[in-house]
């Protein structure tokens, strides 16, 4: 890390950057987005970190969700709070259904940059640069050329975002969240309903208790955390917002960023910028990931082994998961290196319609997230924390869950440009059945 500085990874060969023709202003760009001040602050930053480092001892569990990729056009006031809502009440399912401390991490404020598995696309006969999010191009054709300006606008609408994030928990955002207020009436099975109505019957006892003896909490009265994450894609955006605190340098552009599992070959310019930065990181580790590949990123990532520095994201599918992560696990353990054990059950899940439109099915997102919490307690590990892709509204991109969504559904409100999110209704179900999983184990453990 000696030579380490916020340009050392354009050393490094790098994957996944679009092509500017106009050079200039992709510096007047950066140049603004460097003198902009900072979205977030380093304290903030650290008192995530601080809180990851207890969901890898197993005394917190990290809820992470959003969308695939935010648009420019939905940083509007409904969308912000709908997320804020879904994030908020998944949060209160989990902390006071299961018992334990939530970590919440929204994909919001910056998630506007995507991979995408080739440079061009084929649309209506005509070959055009591929949408990279708008952070880059437009997903209207008309516009696919990348353009700097954008970074420009990536930066203020992630300033809005947490603006309005920060003013509704600063403003008091219990209206929104509160279990009384939840309508119920999406769940169709009638003992689920009846389950999940003891739950919240619980959640708004336990809060009224809070309430009554004055107890601040994190998740209840008083100060709310929430913190902001996006995939840290295109590198110069990163740089410009990288800054140097005490004797660390930060990311202050979000607090949390994770490596997408197209960008994190060892030798390449992700692994060495994100080598050298103190913010709390994630790693997206897909089907190809080896185990030793997989320890050398560990120690280029987090050399002194610092608590919470890192999230192993594993996203495998619902098919490959038992042949593939317990290898993984057994070689983290064998490096004796600290980690928090996410899962995302989204990105190995994906599937076509024979109409040809991406979605996901509840049911198998469900089964990889089954399969993550029982391979880690067969391996004496526990899984930390979930990363879902979500939108607070009531879409239809997912298959399955409460609603019974069906292929014929999904034309009704399919609205992402990316990948397919769960809706208000499937992303609540599946937080009553995650604190479910979560109250299982710990009976389990209890034995
Ligand atoms: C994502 O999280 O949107 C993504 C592209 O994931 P991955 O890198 O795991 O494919
Ligand atoms: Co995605």
């Amino acid at each position: 890390m000696a030579d380490w500085h916020p340009g050392s990874w354009r050393q490094r060969p790098i994957r996944q950057q679009p092509e500017y023709t106009d050079t200039e202003a992709l510096a007047g760009a950066l140049a603004e987005v460097t003198r902009l001040p900072p979205l977030v602050h380093p304290g903030e930053v650290d008192s995530l970190r601080a809180q990851l480092a207890r969901a890898a001892r197993g005394e917190a569990f990290l809820l992470q969700g959003g969308d695939c990729a935010e648009r420019f056009a939905d940083c509007t006031r409904g969308p912000i709070e709908n997320k804020l809502k879904i994030l908020l009440q998944m949060s209160l399912v989990l902390t006071w259904g299961a018992r334990i401390p939530t970590v919440r991490v929204g994909r919001m404020a910056g998630q506007y940059a995507k991979p995408r598995s080739s440079s061009w696309e084929t649309v209506d006969g005509r070959q055009v640069p591929s949408y990279r999010g708008d952070h880059v191009n437009s997903f209207g054709l008309e516009a696919r050329e990348p353009d700097p300006d954008r970074l420009v606008q990536a930066y203020f609408r992630s300033a809005a975002t947490l603006n309005y994030v920060r003013a509704l928990l600063g403003g008091g955002f219990a209206d929104l969240h509160r279990p009384e207020t939840w309508d119920l009436g999406f769940v169709r099975s009638a003992r689920r309903r009846a389950d999940y109505e003891r739950m919240v019957a619980a959640i708004t006892e336990a809060l009224e208790f809070v309430e009554a003896t004055g107890v601040q909490t994190a998740s209840v009265t008083g100060r709310v955390d929430i913190f902001s994450s996006h995939e840290g894609l295109l590198l110069p955006y990163e740089q410009a917002l990288t800054e140097r605190v005490g004797d660390r340098w930060y990311n202050l552009g979000s607090h949390f960023q994770w490596i997408g599992d197209r960008t994190r070959q060892v030798d390449h310019a992700h692994v060495e910028y994100f080598g050298g930065i103190a913010n709390p990181l994630g790693i997206k580790v897909g089907p190809t990931m080896t185990a030793p590949e997989l320890v050398e990123l560990l120690e280029l990532l987090n050399p002194d082994d610092e608590p919470g520095k890192i999230t192993l994201i594993t996203r495998f599918g619902a098919d490959r998961i038992d042949n593939e992560l317990p290898p993984l696990i057994e070689a983290v353990k064998d490096s004796g290196r600290t980690v928090v054990w996410s899962s995302d059950p989204m990105h190995g899940n994906t599937e076509k319609t024979s109409s040809g439109i991406k979605t996901r099915d509840f049911d198998r997102i469900l089964d990889e997230l089954d399969q993550a919490f029982t391979l880690h307690a067969a391996c004496g590990t526990r899984l930390s924390g979930v990363h879902f892709e979500l939108t607070g509204d009531n879409v239809t991109e997912c298959t399955g869950g409460p609603q019974e969504l069906g292929e014929h559904d999904l034309d009704r409100a399919y609205e992402t440009f990316c990948d397919p999110r769960l809706n208000y209704a499937q992303a609540l179900e599946m937080a009553f059945l995650i604190a479910r999983a979560l109250q299982d184990f710990r009976n389990v453990e209890g034995e």
